[in-house]
């Protein structure tokens, strides 16, 4: 966690469905969580697991990864790729000993402002319970 005790989480939004949900709930005034740094691209086919990775590795508390839901991916199926690496992810974390339990997959669409705004928020709270990401002091230190 950071000064204010506030978990550090990157949120992986495709550009169409879930930036804009994003954007909505900001313009609506919405109560988001000062706790995620968003990273936009053009599809949630387009995380590469790797960009997971790093970004834990690099001592994020927390990752959301957020496409259109099944079915909308406007490039087909690139939200059923991302499906499928975030279990690649959790399996790559579990062997590993990493917690994978620090990083989500989320459906949400353009119009479900208070969808993210929720999901934002249990998630956020989550890892503010489970603390900072065991790795940074290892490798900070
Ligand atoms: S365009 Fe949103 S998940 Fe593919």
């Amino acid at each position: 966690m950071n000064k204010e005790n506030l978990p550090r989480i990157v949120g992986f939004l495709c550009t169409w469905c879930s930036y804009t949900g994003a954007d909505l709930a900001g313009t609506s005034r919405m109560k988001i969580p000062p706790t995620i740094k968003v990273i936009r691209v053009m599809c949630s086919g387009r995380i590469d697991p790797l960009f997971v990775l790093k970004a834990y590795l690099r001592g994020a508390d927390g990752i959301m990864m957020m496409g259109c839901h099944p079915g909308d991916c406007h490039y087909q199926k690139g939200n059923y790729n991302a499906r499928r690496r975030y279990v690649m992810l959790q399996s790559i974390f579990k062997t590993l000993g990493l917690d994978e339990d620090r990083i989500s997959l989320w459906w949400v669409s353009a119009s479900e402002a208070p969808r993210y705004a929720q999901v934002t928020n249990e998630f956020s709270e989550k890892i503010k319970q489970m603390g900072s990401n065991p790795l940074r002091e290892e490798i900070f230190l």
